[in-house]
C-alpha cells in the first residue's frame, strides 16, 4: 500500500498556493463536485481562490458545493455559522449561485442527514474532497471514535474542539454542543482527498493520522485506506513525520 502522498512546504502560503491551484484545476472540468471544509486553514486558501477568480480567468460559478459539516443550534444566517462563513470566503465573492452550494442541515434529523447523502450522490460524488484535520485527528465534526463507516449524521462535540472554535464566536456566545458532519465513510467516496496541515499544533495529530495505526481513535487515520490522497503541509505540522517530501 503506498498510503497518502504528502508535500511538506516551506511556509502555510505555499500550502494555500497549492491548495488553491490544486481547486482550480479541478474546476477546469465541466461539472466539478467538490467537497469543502472550514476553519482557519482554509482561509488563506479561500484567500487565493478569490484572487484567482476575474473574467476569462478562474470561474467557480458551475461548480457544485458540499461543505463537511454545520454546528446545530444556529439561527440561519448566525456569523459564526459555516454557511455563513463560506459565503463571506467563497460563495458570494465567486458567485456561487445558491442552489449549487450545500451544507448539512445543522438543525435537521436524520432525514435531513439522509438527504444530504442523496443530495452529494445525485450530484455524481464528490470528484475533489478539502479536509483539515484537528488537533485531536478529527476530520469534519467527526470526532475521536467516530466509525470509520459512519455516514452524515449528529454528533457531539468534544471539549478541545469547542474550545479550538470559541474564537469564532462573539464573547459570551457558547460554541454548540453539537453538530451535523458527512461521516467518514462519506468522506471517503471522494474520488481524491486533499488534506491541509499547518502549524505546529497539528504536528502530533498529523503524524498519527498518516504514521500511526489505522484506528477510530484517529478519524484522519482512515485516510490511509485512501487510494489517492494528498497531504499538503507546512514544515512546522509535517515536523513529527518520518517520511520525506515526496
Ligand atoms: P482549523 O480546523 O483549520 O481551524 O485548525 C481544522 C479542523 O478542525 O478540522
Amino acid at each position: 500500500m503506498s498510503g497518502p502522498r504528502v508535500e511538506i512546504l516551506d511556509s502555510a502560503t505555499d500550502v494555500a498556493e497549492r491548495a488553491a491551484a490544486r481547486i482550480a484545476a479541478a474546476c477546469a472540468a465541466p461539472s466539478p463536485v467538490l467537497g469543502l471544509a472550514t476553519g482557519r486553514t482554509p482561509l488563506a486558501v479561500y484567500a487565493a481562490l478569490r484572487e484567482r477568480i476575474a473574467p476569462g480567468g478562474l470561474r467557480l460559478d458551475h461548480a457544485t458545493f458540499f461543505n463537511l459539516d454545520e454546528y446545530a443550534g444556529l439561527p440561519p444566517g448566525h456569523p459564526a455559522s459555516f454557511a455563513s462563513y463560506m459565503r463571506r470566503e467563497l460563495f458570494d465573492p465567486a458567485s456561487v449561485p445558491e442552489g449549487r452550494w450545500h451544507l448539512p442541515d445543522g438543525n435537521g434529523g436524520p432525514a435531513e442527514a439522509d438527504g444530504y447523502e442523496a443530495a452529494i450522490a445525485a450530484a455524481g460524488g464528490i470528484g475533489l474532497q478539502l479536509l483539515g484535520i484537528g488537533r485531536n485527528g478529527h476530520v469534519g465534526f467527526n470526532e475521536p471514535g467516530a466509525a470509520h463507516d459512519s455516514r452524515t449524521r449528529r454528533v457531539r462535540l468534544t471539549e478541545q474542539t469547542r474550545q479550538a472554535n470559541a474564537p469564532d464566536f462573539p464573547a459570551g456566545t457558547p460554541v454548540p454542543e453539537h453538530a451535523v458532519t458527512m461521516g467518514i465513510g462519506t468522506i471517503l467516496e471522494a474520488r481524491e482527498i486533499l488534506l491541509l496541515a499547518t502549524g505546529a499544533a497539528k504536528a502530533e495529530a498529523l503524524a498519527a493520522a498518516l504514521e500511526g495505526p489505522v484506528t477510530e481513535a484517529v478519524p484522519a487515520s482512515a485516510l490511509q485506506r485512501h487510494p489517492r490522497v494528498t497531504v499538503l503541509c507546512d514544515v512546522a505540522a509535517g515536523r513529527n513525520l518520518r517520511r520525506m517530501a515526496a
